[in-house]
Parts: C-alpha cells; sequence; structure tokens
C-alpha cells in the first residue's frame, strides 16, 4: 500500500491515538488530510483539527474513510466500538488494537451473519487484525512498541504497520505471549525509570544541588545512558564496567545499590507488572 493512498483512522483520539498522528504526520508518513479520528466529544479533536487531521463524532465513518484503523478507546469501552463497527469492517481494513489486555483470539473470535445472535462484539471472520502494545514515549516519538499480528495478518499488513509506526520510535513484531512481558518492561517500566530519575535528583538535591538543574541532569544522564546502549549495542554491564575507575566513585556507589538489592528488586518489578497484566487479560 502507497503511502500516499493510505488513509488512516483513529476510533478513540486521546493521548495514545494523539502520539501515534504526531509521529505519522511529523514523519511524513502520511497527510494531515489523509487522517480522520473520532471520539464522542470534542475535548481531544480539537487539537487533531488543528493539525489538519479530519475529525468526526461517528466511528462508522472512521471505518468508511480509511484502510488502517486503529481503535484506541479504553479497553472497557472496546466491545461496545466493535459491535459498532462490524458492519462497516472489510477485507480491504487493517484493524490495529491498542486496548491492554485485549487478546487476538478476543478479537478476531469469528462472527457470522446468524438468525442466532452469537457473541454480538465480534469482528467479521477474516478481519486483518493486529494487536499494538505502546508506552507513553510515542506521545514524544521515542516509544517502545510491540505488536503481534492474528491469522488474518499477513507480512504485508505487519511490514505496513512496522513502517509507519517507526516514526514513533522503535516498534517490533513479536509472539502475542511477549506482550504482557512487555508492558513489565516497557509500559509499566517507564514508571520506574522515573522513579531512579526522581531518586538520582533527590541525592543531588541532598548534596546541595538545586532541584531543577538535579531533574535536568538526571534526565539526560539516563538519555544519554540509553543512546550509548542502542547505539554501542553493547551490553549494559560492559558500558558500566568502562565507568569503573578501580578503587574510584562508581564502584562505591555501585556497591550500595547491590546492598540495596537495586538488580532484584528491578527483576521482581517486571515480573509483578508482567503477572498483573496477565491476571487482567483474564478477568
Ligand atoms: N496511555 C498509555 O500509556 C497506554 C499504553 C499502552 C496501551 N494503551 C492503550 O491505548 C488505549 C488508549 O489509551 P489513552 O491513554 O490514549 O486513553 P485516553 O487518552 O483516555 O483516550 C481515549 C479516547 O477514546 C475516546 N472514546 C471514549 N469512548 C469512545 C467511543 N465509544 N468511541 C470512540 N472513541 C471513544 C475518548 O473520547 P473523548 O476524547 O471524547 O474523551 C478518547 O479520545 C487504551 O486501550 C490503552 O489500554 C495506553
Amino acid at each position: 500500500m502507497e503511502a500516499e493512498e493510505l488513509r488512516v483512522g483513529f476510533v478513540g483520539a486521546g493521548r495514545m491515538a494523539g502520539g501515534l498522528a504526531r509521529g505519522l504526520l511529523r514523519a511524513g508518513k502520511v497527510p494531515a488530510s489523509s487522517v480522520v479520528a473520532s471520539a464522542p466529544s470534542d475535548k481531544n479533536l480539537d487539537t487533531w483539527r488543528e493539525s489538519g487531521c479530519r475529525t468526526t463524532h461517528c466511528n462508522l465513518e472512521v471505518l468508511q474513510e480509511s484502510t488502517l484503523v486503529f481503535l484506541a478507546t479504553k479497553p472497557h469501552v472496546l466491545p461496545g466500538v466493535l459491535q459498532e463497527i462490524r458492519p462497516a469492517v472489510g477485507p480491504h481494513h487493517v484493524i490495529v488494537s491498542l486496548a491492554a489486555g485485549v487478546t487476538l483470539q478476543t478479537l478476531q473470535r469469528s462472527w457470522h451473519p446468524s438468525p442466532i445472535p452469537i457473541s454480538p462484539q465480534l469482528l467479521p471472520a477474516g478481519t486483518k487484525v493486529l494487536r499494538l502494545m505502546p508506552n507513553l514515549p510515542c506521545v514524544v516519538q521515542a516509544g517502545a512498541m510491540v505488536f503481534a499480528r492474528g491469522s488474518g495478518a499477513g507480512d504485508e499488513e505487519a511490514a505496513l504497520l512496522k513502517n509507519l509506526l517507526s516514526s514513533c520510535g522503535l516498534c517490533e513484531e513479536v509472539p502475542e505471549s511477549y506482550i504482557n512481558i512487555h508492558t513489565g518492561l516497557s509500559g509499566s517500566g517507564v514508571a520506574y525509570v522515573y522513579l531512579f530519575a526522581e531518586a538520582l535528583a533527590e541525592g543531588a538535591v541532598k548534596m546541595g544541588m538545586p532541584g531543577g538543574l538535579a531533574s535536568r541532569i538526571a534526565a539526560q544522564t539516563l538519555l544519554g545512558a540509553a543512546k550509548m546502549m542502542l547505539e554501542t549495542g553493547e551490553h549494559p554491564a560492559k558500558l558500566r564496567g568502562d565507568i569503573c575507575t578501580p578503587g574510584g566513585t562508581t564502584i562505591h556507589a555501585l556497591h550500595q545499590l547491590e546492598k540495596g538489592a537495586l538488580r532484584a528488586t528491578v527483576m521482581n518489578a517486571v515480573e509483578a507488572a508482567t503477572n498483573r497484566a496477565c491476571d487482567m487479560a483474564e478477568d
């Protein structure tokens, strides 16, 4: 599908949808005139209109006007949305759900026209569905996203999604079983990093540095360390070792972190969030 003929729709126009759309527009992946978003209120739609995108309060209109459709409502709203859009979903559509905890199995449970109403919230059989799990930094085009494809989606759809979303950060295709792990590592992981950044800055405040400056330096330290990891491709243990002068400041500090069991605590945190994501998906 050529970028100029691609029409992208968003059902739900909140923070995550807005972040993805901004990435696509900034990278020139699609023109604003080819993007349409729907939401019940104008609360978020004003911003979309200011960017030149089209907006509507009618979800069906998004389906009628686009081929690639992101379902970006909160998960509890999604069953109603699926029921509403189902009559307009066709074989030309590629449907990408962002809803946390809503599995591909749920999304693609087939619905066939029948006099007996069965599972009224489901999409037509064979619909090309993919499940995307973004994280919050997608809104500044520095996200870490994974996606899994449903049985109706092929290489073409996966490549399309990966190519488009590369404008919003790292985007990798994974088996669906990794999606909850991604939530524990990266979705929730962003909050662990904020906690670490806060502690880093407060350490500096304790030693006499003004808070604002300490915060900015803490953020830049995380950014720089992350960039080194990505650009060198080195294992973090190697990069850490490079900073440790024998008998120097860093090894003294690392000893304190080891005494506080930082590594085991962070591993426990990833495990706890992953398990919670699995539990929530089963509810
Ligand atoms: N935020 C994250 O960090 C994150 C991470 C991973 C996955 N996700 C997933 O991304 C999805 C969106 O999250 P978000 O943070 O962007 O939520 P959000 O900011 O609350 O946005 C939700 C959007 O859905 C719209 N909406 C509500 N009911 C609707 C309906 N019946 N039809 C169409 N649109 C409707 C809302 O309309 P109004 O504008 O009128 O309020 C709003 O625009 C969720 O499923 C979440 O699980 C989010």
